[in-house]
């Protein structure tokens, strides 16, 4: 049996009850920015055996809540689980990022591809699941999470990171059908990967869709949103007697939040370019919203951070529906002190927005 969950604030935000403060967490908050992750990477080898070890995965999952007063913890791993999975061959390049050794660019060589069972070739991320949630022992809840379709497409096509998409574009410009054949795929895969991790003891789970903004507003419908639309309808809405929230983060998303919140999530990640209230009409209060400070901020001196804190908490304004996050994954050459100092302030300045419940 685990321990009850002591802090389930972030939770309760999740789904807009009301809250003494505002939950904070941050995107990449066991990264490269902490000493402790760089020796506990070099220990494992490499970034994959970081992900593949699940002991060591729980250890840099854990490390950030040793450092700061998280309000939750995410699971450590990467969204190319899937296609690394998939037998796409997946290898990280020290200061080049992902590469996929074996692009998928040909209907000949989607139809090849199959669904990974998450409790076989994902079996390390299911038992790094369990592990952090016993280890957690109840103090926040753990977040799942997984890319989206189309954002996982853009690195099993592209043959990784991109600067113009001009490959997975050009399929899509092409060939749709082939497109469409994949983003099926991997939008089945992804459904039973996230279904695996609740079981194993996810309390929330967020989507990935870092390139859904490099769409024109037709296709990121066709070919982002309606994907992501199919993995809520397919998740599991309650486990241990608790609704498992889902947040959906399209960076870039801009005034297409207002149509990502008809769709069967409870948050919505908003990008430091967006303005929070602005966010907030376009979506109403049918959604909470996650962000969204510029990870930027983080290199100024600990008052500076505070006054953006405070800026942030504003743009929001009053009442529940507010998860306090970067609004991209924290940098590596941040300060440990800064993200402290950011963590520090969410709760000092943020019960003045919340009427006590
Ligand atoms: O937030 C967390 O603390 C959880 C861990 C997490 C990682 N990747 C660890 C990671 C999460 C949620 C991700 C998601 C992810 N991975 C995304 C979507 C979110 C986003 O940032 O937009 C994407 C696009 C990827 C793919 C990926 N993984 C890239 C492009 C890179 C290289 C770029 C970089 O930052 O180095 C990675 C590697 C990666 N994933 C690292 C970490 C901590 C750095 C690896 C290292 O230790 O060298």
């Amino acid at each position: 049996m685990l321990p009850p969950l002591q802090n389930d604030i972030f939770l309760r935000a999740l789904q807009c009850q009301p809250v003494p403060y505002t939950p904070v967490w941050m995107m990449r908050q066991a990264g490269r920015y902490l000493p402790e992750y760089r020796a506990t990477r070099a220990k494992a080898g490499s970034f994959l055996q970081l992900c593949q070890t699940p002991e060591l995965a729980c250890e840099v999952t854990l490390q950030p809540l040793a450092r700061f007063p998280l309000d939750a913890a995410i699971l450590f791993s990467d969204i190319l689980t899937i296609p690394h999975a998939m037998g796409l061959g997946l290898q990280f390049e020290t200061g080049e990022g992902p590469v996929i050794q074996r692009p998928v660019r040909t209907a000949a060589e989607v139809s090849k591809l199959g669904v990974p069972d998450p409790h076989h070739e994902l079996r390390y991320v299911i038992d790094a699941v369990s592990l952090i949630r016993r280890e957690l022992q109840g103090r926040v809840p753990l977040i799942g999470f997984a890319g989206s379709p189309w954002t996982v497409a853009t690195y099993c096509v592209e043959g990784g990171s991109s600067r113009d998409f001009a490959k997975i574009k050009g399929m899509m410009y092409d060939t749709p059908s082939t497109l469409h054949a994949l983003l099926t795929l991997l939008t089945q895969a992804t459904i039973q990967y996230l279904n695996a991790q609740i079981a194993a003891g996810a309390q929330a789970v967020m989507v990935f869709d870092t390139w859904g903004s490099v769409l024109t507003p037709m296709h990121y419908r066709e070919f982002s949103l309606s994907y992501m639309q199919q993995i809520v309808e397919g998740l599991t809405r309650a486990a241990a007697g608790r609704t498992v929230p889902r947040i959906l983060f399209t960076k870039g998303a801009g005034s297409l939040l207002s149509e990502m919140s008809d769709l069967d999530c409870d948050a919505l990640g908003v990008d430091w370019m967006t303005d929070l209230a602005q966010a907030r009409q376009w979506v109403g209060d049918r959604k909470a919203l996650q962000g969204n400070l510029d990870p930027c901020v983080l290199y100024a001196k600990p008052e500076r951070i505070k006054s953006e804190v405070a800026r942030v908490l504003a743009s929001y304004g009053h009442g529940p529906g507010h998860v306090f996050n970067l609004g991209h994954g924290i940098h590596p050459t941040i300060p440990p002190e800064h993200a402290a100092a950011m963590i520090k302030a969410v709760h000092e300045l943020s019960p003045q927005y919340h009427v006590s419940p």
